[in-house]
């Protein structure tokens, strides 16, 4: 028992596990995924419809998507901002790993008699020949991956970016780091939840990774015949260092704002967006 608590405890290395895919498309939490995705009031999975209307309208104004627009949305989930986009009349494709968001976004697709390409593929692995006018990655999607991942999905960025085609994407500020505390807790839910139909206990140790500006969210799962680990890691970021993520992909940055709603960053924004164009 004192083992299994201390390895529950153990701090990995940074990115040392990559389990996104558990995380998005095991069968039982892709479906709670799905649920905070569609519940229009809280800020988990998706962001609230409130704020996704607000920013998909600045997105929208901003870019002019519209006819003869081309979007890639990496990471679009069940399609709330790529209904939007194809409801101007842009050529819109979603690249999602959750077959059960993708199945949603064809679905409301075909309702709404939209024509949308949806791609179910892990994004780190995308290669087309279709080049795009605007890619959005939103919702900080870009903060749980490795350095490595980051900088090849930069290149796939860069790769399929028309000539002047931008990149909008959403991040965690190094105020994100510094307000957020190391912490552990655990959850009992003897009837199932979030985690698994079945009981079981999780524990979610949160570690900082002070030089890296990383933050690790390890969730331990325990139910009767199996133990899972699932880690969330998230990369903070100054200006300068995803300034020099992008620059190192020859994508400067030509805006920064606080969200993806086009608002103006402040001192202490927990999160920034910014626009990176490929030069031409
Ligand atoms: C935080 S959600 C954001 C969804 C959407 N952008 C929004 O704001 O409504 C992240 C999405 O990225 C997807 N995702 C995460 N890692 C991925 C990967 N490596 N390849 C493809 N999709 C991924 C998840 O399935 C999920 O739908």
């Amino acid at each position: 028992m004192f083992d299994k608590l201390e390895k529950i405890n153990q701090r990995p290395k940074p990115f040392e596990f990559y389990t996104a895919e558990t995380l998005w498309t095991d069968e039982h939490i892709s479906k709670q995924m799905l649920h905070y995705h569609l519940n229009e009031d809280v800020d988990l999975a998706s962001r609230n419809r409130t704020f996704v209307d607000k920013s998909a309208d600045w997105i929208m104004s901003h870019f002019k998507v519209g006819p003869g627009v081309r979007v890639g949305d990496f990471g679009c989930g069940p399609g709330l901002y790529t209904t939007r986009f194809a409801e101007a009349g842009a050529e819109v494709t979603g690249v999602d790993f959750s077959e059960r968001s993708i199945r949603y976004a064809k679905d409301t697709a075909k309702e709404k008699g939209l024509k949308i390409d949806y791609v179910l593929q892990n994004y780190l692995e995308f290669s087309s020949d279709r080049r795009f006018d605007l890619i959005t990655m939103i919702f900080c999607d870009f903060c749980p991956l490795s350095p490595e991942q980051r900088d090849r999905l930069l290149g796939i960025f860069r790769d399929h970016l028309a000539d002047g085609g931008a990149v909008l994407m959403d991040v965690l500020t190094l105020n994100f780091f510094e307000t957020t505390k190391e912490n552990r807790s655990y959850e009992y839910a003897p009837e199932g939840g979030f985690w698994s139909p079945e009981a079981y206990y999780m524990f979610l140790s949160t570690f900082k990774y002070e030089p890296e500006k990383v933050i690790l969210n390890k969730h331990t799962i325990l139910e009767k015949s199996r133990i899972r680990e699932i880690f969330n890691w998230l990369q903070c970021f100054s200006q300068d260092s995803l300034a020099a993520e992008l620059e190192a992909n020859e994508l400067p940055i030509s805006e920064t704002y606080a969200d993806v709603a086009g608002s103006p960053l402040k001192a202490d924004s927990p999160q920034m967006a910014v626009v990176a164009r490929r030069e031409s």
